[in-house]
């Protein structure tokens, strides 16, 4: 492990000391500087960019989460790990929806601190890794749909998403849709795929060398219907372990390279290769239902990602919106402290009929008010520049080539 920079603002001169010490006691910490107040705090954070920053809750007086935010966003790929006196759950909720990674009790015990330290930098170097990868990368846009609740209807929607998107594109292509639920992925039965390839053996792929977009290519399918193309999940759970998260990457830094849309469906837990798409990915789609277990489920994973991702990059999605089930939509946005992006109907009849013939209902019904509620979601995610291109080249059906120039300016 590469040594970790670590700088302390604490006004308590005894805990500064007590924490140095700890800190010098460790070979892979490095202590780079303390401060005792608030401004000579952030001074010291400008001059040294350290990878971690201990910061007491007095430090900052009154407003010190606004003081967190702010080095949240100036500071992206710097840790915050909070101290505090009393465990007060008001106070560590505020210190981490201000952005703060961790928080730590005192007295520290020199192991709470090293586990403390070594998990919040394991995060930055995600991040760090994300941003060099997406330095070169081609602006592509990936949509995450995720859920910890089973059956929330992400395969669903990540399938109607994905051919609304397509549809709604000039040359109704460049989209594709991907399945990241590894171990019981349906999305070959939701769109009624004969799949001869899976990701899987993408994976066995990778294990003799790099991935290359031409070999990706070859592994996906197309569904006949609408033309979009499908990467599909392996066919039997034993098959999921051999995608690792250096596979997941492979794959989704080829077909950046030829998509401009990348539509990820997931499983309902927080795996390591849900968090890849999440760290690819420019907007995850929460999706929640009126049903207290998933609203609970939603606001813990929700808890999570608000601590990995700016808070736009999260949208929540409401699907059987308008179930009657004593819970309303503004109870959900309360409990869950966000705006619902989009509200999806429940419609039993339009949707298994749909998944029946393997035919998305943004097609075989697109009068119904849940295929209109997914083609607002895709004009929302498709933002006003691009529609507006699209609009104005609706006629003509162009190559690939310009249709990333149209899209990009390229
Ligand atoms: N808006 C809706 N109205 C009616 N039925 C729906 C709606 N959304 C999803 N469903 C139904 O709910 C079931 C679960 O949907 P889906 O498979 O998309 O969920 P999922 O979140 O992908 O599940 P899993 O966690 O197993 O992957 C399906 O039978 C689907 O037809
Ligand atoms: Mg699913």
């Amino acid at each position: 492990m590469p040594t970790i920079h670590i700088v302390i603002a604490d006004a308590d001169v005894e805990s500064r000391r007590n924490l140095a010490d700890l800190i010098r006691a460790e070979q892979s910490l490095q202590l780079i500087g303390q401060a005792g107040d608030g401004r000579e705090g952030l001074e010291l954070v400008h001059e040294q960019r350290p990878d971690i920053l201990l910061v007491d809750t007095h430090i900052a007086g009154s407003d010190s989460a606004a003081i967190i935010e702010r080095l949240r966003t100036q500071y992206p790929d710097m840790g915050i790990i909070v101290l505090t006196h009393e465990a007060r759950p008001e106070e560590m909720r505020r210190m981490m929806r201000a952005g703060a990674h961790d928080f730590l009790v005192k007295p520290i015990a020199r192991e709470d601190l090293m586990e403390s330290v070594r998990e919040v930098y394991s995060t930055l170097q995600k991040i760090r890794h994300l941003q060099e990868a997406q330095k070169d990368a081609p602006r592509s846009m990936i949509i995450t749909v995720f859920s910890p609740q089973g059956g929330a209807g992400k395969s669903v929607l990540a399938a109607n998403l994905a051919v609304a998107l397509r549809q709604q594109l000039p040359t109704h292509d460049g989209v594709v849709l991907v399945d990241l639920n590894l171990q019981f992925g349906d999305i070959d039965l939701v769109l009624n795929l004969a799949a001869e390839n899976s990701i899987a053996g993408l994976a066995q792929k990778h294990q003799s060398g790099e991935l290359d977009p031409e070999t990706v290519e070859s592994y996906l399918t197309t569904h006949t219907d609408t033309g979009l193309k499908v990467l599909v999940a392996p066919s039997t759970p034993e098959y999921a372990e051999t995608v690792t998260v250096y596979t997941v990457e492979q794959v989704l830094n080829a077909l950046q390279s030829q998509y401009a849309y990348i539509v990820v469906d997931t499983p309902s837990q927080l795996t390591d290769t849900t968090f890849v798409a999440f760290d690819f990915s420019q907007t995850i789609l929460l999706l929640t239902t009126l049903d207290l277990l998933a609203i609970h489920k939603t606001r813990t994973a929700l808890d999570r990602l608000r601590q990995l991702y700016p808070a736009e990059k999260i949208k929540l999605v409401l699907n059987r919106a308008n179930s009657q089930v004593g819970i309303t939509v503004s109870d959900v946005e309360g409990i869950l402290d966000m705006p619902i992006t989009a509200h999806i109907p429940s419609d039993g009849h339009v949707v298994v009929k749909s998944v029946n013939e393997g035919i998305p209902f943004v097609l075989s019904a697109p009068d119904s008010a849940i295929a209109q509620s997914v083609m607002d979601l895709s004009r929302n995610l498709l933002g006003k520049e691009v529609a507006t291109v699209a609009t104005a080249d609706k006629a003509s059906h162009k190559s690939r080539a310009s249709f990333w120039r149209l899209l990009f300016g390229e």
